[in-house]
């Protein structure tokens, strides 16, 4: 009996192999097996016009690449992902599946075949260039600006009205820089001309405002103006989207300030940089804010290979965590987000363990984590102003808070969401 089970499975495994060689059932195609692959996970970035150097939306354009392609997705260096995979789950995690990495090297090693046109899944669909869709508005630096070849230029700031009579609730928005080459990020922040900056409530920073630039008194008060963040885009981000149900409020009377950062490259250029929205139909029933839960007063010694800068920021109310930003220049080495809660337990919420400047990203919550009021987001920082950090421009120097790039940062975006009070405030008073 025993034998006869062996011999049949023996049989089996036979004709298994046997079929798997057969070439024609299952030698990789692009139409058939990459597309899809690429089509999810590498053409938000991998389509003309994006960050990455080639599009992979098409087989020609993918097919000399194969070489880079099969080392980087088998390094898991593409696509970019910052995150330690066992701490925490996010919605927008990026990571391919261990099975699609294998489908890509056996794809490549079998001759990198196009196949039939016809296997072709649909091309995702990027109208006018968007990824949140056709936006309901669009709203563009007032001047094209001229970038020079050289040079250290400061950040930039812009006011540009909304115009908006109503309040807008965003569903979706995204940067779309005029001039890529150019441009270290791009920022938009929502300002109320009447009130003056302010942040968001719901959670406090325990360190309070940021230090002010004494050298530069217009560049203090610029960063004073800015009010709260918006979207940001910089070199790893993709668009920013709200879960259903969940928006960003504008309102009536809102003004827009862009802030760039320019890098210049070499050659003298110009620039005019976008930003469009998406709009709920009807008040959502939670409102997204962004709070930076920063530390704009630390030292970093020079030589120092692993300075630590602590943040945190008490939720004034109940709230649900939906998504974190860490940000730091060229010093920052790791990065972690900690949710404490009243009855002080300790929860690890997000741990960069190699914080990469070139790859920003915010991580969204799978789950988005309902926190009572009382809780605290703390984040640790670690910064090597070393020379064994190959991106530090001046070991030789103590670094203090900056916008340039040789200046630091230390700043855990946390994005939390509250129940709507306008949807409320509205259905109490019976307004429609
Ligand atoms: C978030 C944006 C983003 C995503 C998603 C992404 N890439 Fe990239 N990729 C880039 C950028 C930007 C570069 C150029 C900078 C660099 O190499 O660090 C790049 C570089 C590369 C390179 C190196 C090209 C060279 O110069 O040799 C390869 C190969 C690559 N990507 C493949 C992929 C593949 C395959 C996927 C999907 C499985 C993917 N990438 C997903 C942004 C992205």
């Amino acid at each position: 009996m025993k034998r006869l089970i062996l011999t049949a499975s023996l049989l089996l495994t036979f004709a298994s192999v046997a079929f798997a060689a057969s070439p024609t059932s299952t030698t990789p195609t692009f139409s058939k097996d990459i597309a899809p692959i690429f089509y999810k996970n590498c053409v938000d970035c991998h389509r003309p016009g994006e960050a990455a150097p080639m599009s992979l939306l098409d087989y020609k354009s993918a097919r000399p690449w194969i070489k880079s392609i099969r080392e980087k997705v088998s390094e898991r260096v593409m696509p970019p992902w910052q995150a330690d995979p066992h701490v925490g789950k996010f919605s927008n995690d990026r990571r391919l599946q261990q099975k699609d990495i294998d489908t890509i090297v056996a794809w490549i090693d079998a001759g990198a075949k196009e196949g039939d046109a016809k296997d072709l899944p649909k091309q995702p669909d990027y109208p006018d260039g968007w990824s949140i869709g056709k936006p309901d508005a669009v709203f563009s630096m007032p001047e094209t600006f001229n970038v020079p070849a050289e040079g250290v230029v400061e950040y930039q700031h812009w006011t540009v009205p909304s115009n908006f009579t109503e309040d807008k609730w965003v569903t979706a928005a995204e940067i779309k820089m005029g001039n890529r080459a150019v441009i270290h990020h791009a920022i938009v922040f929502i300002y109320d001309p009447k009130t003056g900056p302010s942040l968001p409530d719901g959670l406090r920073t325990n360190l309070g405002r940021l230090p002010q630039a004494p050298r530069d008194p217009s560049r203090a008060r610029v960063q004073q103006k800015l009010g709260s963040l918006l979207i940001g885009s910089g070199p790893g981000d993709q668009a920013m989207f709200m879960k259903p149900g969940h928006g960003m409020l504008i309102k009536a009377g809102m003004e827009f300030i862009f802030q760039l950062h320019y890098t210049p490259n070499g050659h003298a250029t110009t620039d005019r940089t976008r930003v469009g929205f998406r709009f709920a139909t009807e008040p959502p029933k939670f409102e997204d804010r962004n709070v930076g839960v920063l530390n704009g007063r630390f030292t970093i010694p020079a030589n120092e290979a692993n300075y630590m800068v602590e943040s945190s920021a008490t939720f004034t109310e109940d709230a649900t965590v939906m998504s974190l930003f860490p940000h730091m220049h060229v010093r920052g080495k790791s990065f972690e987000f900690r949710l404490v809660t009243p009855d002080g337990r300790s929860q690890i919420l997000l741990e960069v363990p190699k914080y990469d400047f070139n790859w920003q990203a915010g991580y969204n919550l799978a789950e988005p984590l309902l926190v009572p009021k009382g809780s605290r987001i703390e984040c640790t920082a670690y910064f090597d102003n070393s020379k064994g950090n190959k991106f530090n421009p001046d070991p030789s120097k103590d670094v203090t808070w900056g916008d340039q790039t040789w200046e630091e940062m230390m700043i855990g975006f946390t994005t939390f969401a509250l129940p709507n009070r306008h949807l409320a405030a509205t259905m109490e008073g019976g307004n429609r």
